[in-house]
């Protein structure tokens, strides 16, 4: 039973007025409010169980340790890993690319290799492998697009050559909101034996994830769009690739032995979590998986659907706005732009009337350069989002319109 009063009262955030008005968030693609759960583990962590981990001489060092290890085990069984050492913890989705990108590049990307990447990454996924080709002088070759923001996936099997490396590609884009086809992506990466990257920043927190079943290598996302703590995130990568890349960052927990003339590493996950992790991010991140489960990932996909159906057909009929992003597949995110009226005008009107939406071009540059635009309005949903708030949306708009004539 999907009782949206109780889920809106389970978030303080939701509760408060801006400008004297409603808050009414439709930015949950750059990050989501939390429910008070979350906020009570972390107020429980730091009012009873704060020490550091897997140093442990006491009690509470012992007692964070399984909580922070029960963390894990949490993330696993949610996006069905196999092994719990397939989870590692980062800072966030960015994070998790770098670690990626840095560490499979040195060890398997020499000069003249290539990393394919697609047209609709954001910053995330591109940079980190510019950054390490560039030191392998490696090239990245790119899976381009149509004006709809679908990826040309006929072109896919010419663009993997003998030189690709790897596929890194996002499964939803954050600025368009399509939803790539990821089993189809990674099993034809697999007939030529590469591995494949899958940004699952914007698709965690909306369907369930099963990282089995995609069969891809390396899954990354980040907890603070999950309903989760900012500052933690996850890499899920397959054992056996996983052991054979060397550590991304040095320091205390991620080593075996060392002595000034030579460090051994420690095993899976620890080798690639140096120093003090993110303890009470993990332990936020665990209720935030409870909280959802309990809501029910079958409940979240009907509700957002819902939501994003009724505003998209509503932006459908107005002939005053332009959709950026009209993927047959589509998630709960729009990019939109009013008239010739600039994206940062409209997102300040919104604001000023309550709505919390995103402007600019969303860390995605090279979309908005396809597009020729320079930034786009995005309302991104939530299943604590109501179709009332909707309305309001377009109200607001209407506002926009009478004001700029
Ligand atoms: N990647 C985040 C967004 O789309 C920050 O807003």
């Amino acid at each position: 039973m999907f009782d949206i009063q109780k889920i809106r009262s389970d978030f303080p955030l939701l509760q408060r007025t801006v400008y004297g008005k409603k808050l009414i968030y439709l930015d949950n693609a750059a990050t989501t409010q939390k429910p008070q759960v979350v906020i009570n583990r972390l107020q429980q962590y730091y009012t009873q169980e704060n020490t550091n981990i897997h140093r442990g001489a006491h009690f509470l060092a012992n007692e964070a340790t399984e909580a922070y290890e029960n963390g894990r085990e949490r993330v696993r069984k949610f996006i069905n890993a196999q092994h719990k050492h397939e989870i590692l913890f980062t800072r966030g989705t960015t994070e998790s690319i770098n670690l990626i990108a840095h560490s499979f590049v040195q060890r398997f990307v020499n000069e003249g290799d290539e990393v394919l990447i697609s047209a609709m990454e954001h910053h995330s996924n591109i940079v980190p492998w510019q950054l390490a080709c560039e030191i392998k002088h490696a090239t990245i070759k790119v899976i381009p697009m149509n004006q709809n923001g679908e990826l040309l996936l006929d072109q896919l099997p010419h663009l993997l050559t003998d030189k690709t490396r790897i596929v890194a590609v996002t499964a939803i884009s954050n600025a368009l909101g399509t939803v790539n086809p990821l089993k189809k992506i990674i099993q034809i990466a697999h007939e030529h034996h590469i591995p494949v990257l899958v940004d699952g920043a914007q698709s965690v927190p909306h369907a369930r994830t099963n990282v089995q079943d995609l069969d891809c290598d390396f899954f990354c996302f980040s907890g603070h769009k999950m309903y989760a703590p900012m500052g933690i995130g996850v890499v899920y990568g397959k054992e056996a690739l996983l052991n054979e890349l060397p550590p991304y960052q040095g320091g205390g927990e991620m080593v075996k032995h060392v002595t000034f003339a030579k460090t051994t590493y420690n095993e899976l996950p620890f080798k690639f979590e140096a120093g003090t992790p993110n303890v009470e991010g993990v332990l936020g991140l665990h209720s935030a998986i409870d909280y959802l489960e309990d809501i029910g990932f079958e409940n979240i996909e009907k509700q957002e659907t819902d939501l994003f159906q009724y505003a998209f057909q509503k932006f459908q009929q107005r002939n005053d706005v332009r959709l950026i992003g009209t993927a047959a597949h589509h998630a709960g995110v729009i990019s939109f732009l009013m008239n010739d009226i600039h994206p940062y005008d409209t997102g300040t009107i919104l604001d000023h009337l309550g709505v919390a939406v995103r402007t600019g071009h969303h860390c995605a540059q090279p979309i908005m350069d396809f597009y020729e635009i320079p930034g786009t309005v995005r309302a991104s949903f939530s299943f604590y989002n109501t179709k009332e708030e909707i309305d309001q949306l377009f109200v607001a708009l209407d506002r926009v319109r009478q004001m700029f004539g």
